[in-house]
């Protein structure tokens, strides 16, 4: 038996459970909102679903009931505002900080075991936080952002190469942020061959420079932030732990020395598995990537540190 909450029931949220359900990766799935009634309608709206698409999850709505969320395998956290057009994800950090510290709290004292995925944003930082509210050891607690940030880099690598997407790889490491997260062009491949044969260095740059603002361009389409793939990527990594797939996924993870940083939750390709994250990847990057990485490492740094003066750490 196992069971995944997801604690948020905005777009992200829902349609992270929606996959959740429908694809049965859980026994049964809870959303959790403390909108009255949000998440319950949400979940009977999904549960409307389940002849039409066959699927015989146990879905579970509830307003800010955490005893409902008792026994989770996986905690999915996306509570929090999404950024409007023109905003950063760090812009965020004032509201959301007190609502993460929150969840994962409640979160901690029903599901001691669980397995958290933030996903709230500026997730680095969220990720941060919750690691250390909940004083939960390194491979319990991590962000999804490289999940989603490197499935934009592979549809736009798929696109610009009139490619299978499932035969494109790569990878984004880094912050989940504009500036801060890296597609590493130097190990993104179509079938082993260097995508670097393939592109030229114009429509490399543009895929790159695509997949950098993939979330932005959504906002601005949208007037608010995405939800398919954040909540899609979200669910891919819930499927890893629960499924154990072992999959490496960039996660935004705890580092201890790993790619010359300590006490920083960044996205570096991880192994995750039953066990959460179970093994981090050090693989080779380009002297421009590992410029990049100390970069973003820095901003997301700075970003924490606003939690020592919000008081919120
Ligand atoms: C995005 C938000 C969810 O990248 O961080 O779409």
């Amino acid at each position: 038996m196992s069971k995944v909450t997801v604690v948020g029931a905005g777009a992200v949220g829902a349609t992270c459970a929606n996959v959740l359900a429908v694809n049965e990766v859980a026994n049964e799935v809870v959303l959790l909102d403390i909108k009255e009634g949000f998440a319950e309608g949400k979940i009977l709206d999904m549960f409307q679903t389940s002849a039409l698409q066959d699927f015989d999850t146990k879905l579970t709505g509830v307003t800010n009931d955490y005893s409902k969320t008792a026994g989770s395998d996986v905690v999915v956290i996306t509570s929090g505002l999404p950024r409007k057009p023109g905003m950063t994800r760090e812009e965020l950090i004032g509201v959301n900080a007190g609502i993460v510290k929150t969840v994962a709290e409640n979160i901690l004292k029903y599901s001691p075991k669980a397995f958290i995925i933030v996903v709230s944003n500026p997730m680095d930082t969220m990720t941060y936080l919750a690691l250390k509210a909940t004083g939960l050891p390194k491979n319990q607690v991590f962000g999804m952002g490289g999940a989603l940030d490197s499935s934009r880099f592979r549809c736009y690598l798929s696109k610009a190469l009139d490619a299978n997407m499932n035969e494109v790889e790569g990878m984004v490491i880094g912050g989940h942020g504009d500036t801060t997260m890296i597609p590493v062009t130097s190990m993104a491949n179509y079938k082993g061959i260097p995508v670097s044969d393939l592109l030229s260095k114009e429509e490399l740059d543009k895929v790159v420079a695509d997949t950098m603002v993939g979330g932005a361009t959504l906002t601005k389409l949208l007037g608010t932030s995405a939800w398919y793939a954040p909540g899609a990527a979200a669910a891919y990594v819930a499927e890893s732990i629960i499924r154990d797939q072992k999959k490496v996924i960039p996660s935004c993870v705890f580092l201890e020395g790993e790619y010359g940083q300590s006490d920083i939750c960044i996205g570096v390709p991880a192994v995750i598995g039953k066990n959460g994250v179970e093994k981090i990847l050090e693989v080779k990057l380009s002297d421009a990537e590992k410029a990049a990485f100390e970069k973003s490492a820095a901003a997301v740094r700075a970003t924490n540190d606003v939690l020592k003066e919000i008081g919120v750490l």
